[in-house]
């Protein structure tokens, strides 16, 4: 877990503050670097930057030691290739300044004085760079090194990031900051979930956490469905899948209710496999050496929930974790097995490691007897098929509502998580059919992620609009990607908060 990390803004030029590093950027296309800088500080960067050929590729960074006879007030300047004009996204920003104040704290910087990069002026670009620059800061130094003796790349020094800015932007871009404080936070809640292993993170203990996000007054109304309660509302699925392990299933529930009125409700449900062996179709070494990560749906999902009273958005929202460990044990549901769904549906399992979609099946059963919901949102790492198809860092999304899937596209682009629609063609349904149960718990060998998703639809009622996000691909990185680093990486989350304020209006 980080230490905490202050966010200022200033109207003030970057040569006015006072840091141990001071961060501007460039483009390409220009020939000194931009923003509030104060003249003579910006065309005495442009000259280091032509001295040393730094152009302002994206990604570059040039570090420029102010001699010690100048009365500059920052002993260090760093100078952010921003690429060409053009090009710049606030995805791009985000990675950049990420990296930037990795490097900060790597020399030993407290605090780190930032300039705003011109850009499209107004409030929306101001509240928009703001976000950025909080995000970048915090999910770009985020380090999980509970379980190091010492902690090694954790950030160290970095207390402090000062902006500096127009006046006529300062409004926006500190509730900017503040958002983005708020979505890091709970990304890096997220993160600290998936990374934990499962020998500790069991069912009960996700259990103990969500009650505590639902404690310290936030207002989150918290309910627990334990085994009876499962056995007595017919949910054989989680019920199932939890049978080879030690750890009872829990289905927990977090409920938000905005203070004013509420413009609609949204359940969103989270895959929490704390661990999945495969059961007795066990998997490979290999295939579960990071299996951990299978609950990062409900991680993402309580990620969000907890962050619902900060930003107070006005939409209902009920949260559903569905977890439970799928393990080889003597009671485990073999291959062949008949499962009755809560909503009367029977599943023949053909492989016990086709396991979070009879998990699922119960949320998704038990979201749509819930009263007055106008979307069901689900995020699982659900197959290896989605992974297959669009690579590890892209979540593949289905859904049975055209306006509903495009939100969640939209709301993903702006969020800076990579999402892509593939079909629930019901021409493949016919894959799922079994010989002696409704539906079974596999398809053929090809379009794994969507028979998965059109196994799903099966146990959503028809009239409530509902949008599948496979996360198997982003939830958990074997390589660092920019502020993506290796192990869980909160995926989702931002999509959905950012969904639900878009959502409240
Ligand atoms: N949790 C896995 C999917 C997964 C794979 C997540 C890789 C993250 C990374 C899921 O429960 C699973 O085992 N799916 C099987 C389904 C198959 C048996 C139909 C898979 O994808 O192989
Ligand atoms: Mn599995
Ligand atoms: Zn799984």
């Amino acid at each position: 877990m980080s230490d905490t990390l202050r966010f200022t803004a200033a109207a003030a030029d970057l040569a006015a503050l006072e840091a141990d590093l001071g961060i501007i950027g460039k483009f390409e296309d220009d020939a000194d670097p931009g923003g509030p800088g104060g003249q003579k500080l910006i065309a005495r960067l442009g000259e280091i930057a032509r001295q040393d050929q730094f152009q302002g590729q994206f990604g570059k960074r040039l570090l420029w030691h102010a001699p010690p006879d100048d009365d500059l007030r920052c002993r260090r300047y760093l100078l952010l290739g921003l690429g060409p004009r053009a090009d710049f996204t606030l995805e791009r920003y985000r990675r950049c300044l990420g990296e930037a104040l990795v490097e900060a704290d790597g020399l030993g910087a407290v605090r780190a004085a930032v300039a705003l990069p011109p850009g499209d002026a107004g409030d929306a670009g101001a509240l928009a760079m703001g976000l950025a620059i909080a995000e970048g800061a915090l999910l770009g130094t985020y380090r999980f090194d509970r379980y190091r003796s010492e902690s090694r790349a954790g950030r160290r020094h970095l207390r402090e990031v000062a902006v500096a800015a127009g006046r006529a932007a300062l409004p926006a871009l500190k509730d900017g900051m503040a958002d983005g404080e708020r979505t890091a936070a709970a990304t890096c809640l997220a993160r600290d979930l998936v990374n934990e292993p499962a020998g500790t993170l069991s069912p009960p203990r996700m259990t103990e956490i969500a009650r505590e996000v639902a404690g310290r007054g936030s207002g989150l109304e918290f309910k627990l469905f334990g085994p009876d309660d499962l056995r007595r509302m017919g949910m054989g699925g989680i019920l199932g899948v939890s049978q080879g392990s030690h750890h009872p299933a829990q289905l927990i529930q977090l409920h938000y209710r905005p203070a004013g009125k509420a413009v609609g409700k949204v359940v969103l449900i989270g895959k929490g496999l704390t661990f999945d062996s495969g059961g007795l179709s066990i998997k490979t070494s290999e295939g579960m050496e990071t299996m951990k990560c299978d609950m990062a749906g409900s991680a993402a999902v309580l990620g969000a929930l907890s962050s619902l009273p900060g930003i107070a958005p006005a939409v209902e929202v009920v949260g559903l974790l569905g977890m439970a460990e799928n393990m080889p044990g003597g009671g485990a549901i073999r291959p062949g097995d008949v499962l009755r769904i809560m909503n009367g549906k029977t599943v023949e399992v053909r492989n016990t490691d086709a396991e979070g979609r009879l998990v699922l099946a119960d949320c998704l059963s038990y979201a749509s007897t819930l009263e007055g919901v106008d979307a069901a949102i689900d995020l699982a790492t659900l197959t290896g098929a989605c992974v297959v198809a669009l690579g590890p860092m892209t979540s593949g999304v289905m859904g049975n509502n055209r306006s509903l899937v495009t939100s969640i596209l939209q709301a993903a682009a702006s969020a800076g998580e990579k999402m892509w629609e593939l079909p629930l063609y019901p021409e493949y349904r016919e894959h799922i059919r079994s010989d002696i149960a409704d539906v079974k718990n596999i398809g053929i060998r090809w379009g794994g992620a969507i028979t998965a998703g059109l196994f799903l639809q099966e146990f959503v009622r028809a009239d409530l609009a509902w949008t599948h996000i496979d996360i198997a691909g982003p939830a958990f990185g074997d390589k660092d990607y920019s502020y993506m680093y290796k192990g869980g990486t909160g995926a989702g989350v931002r999509t959905l908060i950012r969904y639900l304020c878009e959502r409240a209006g």
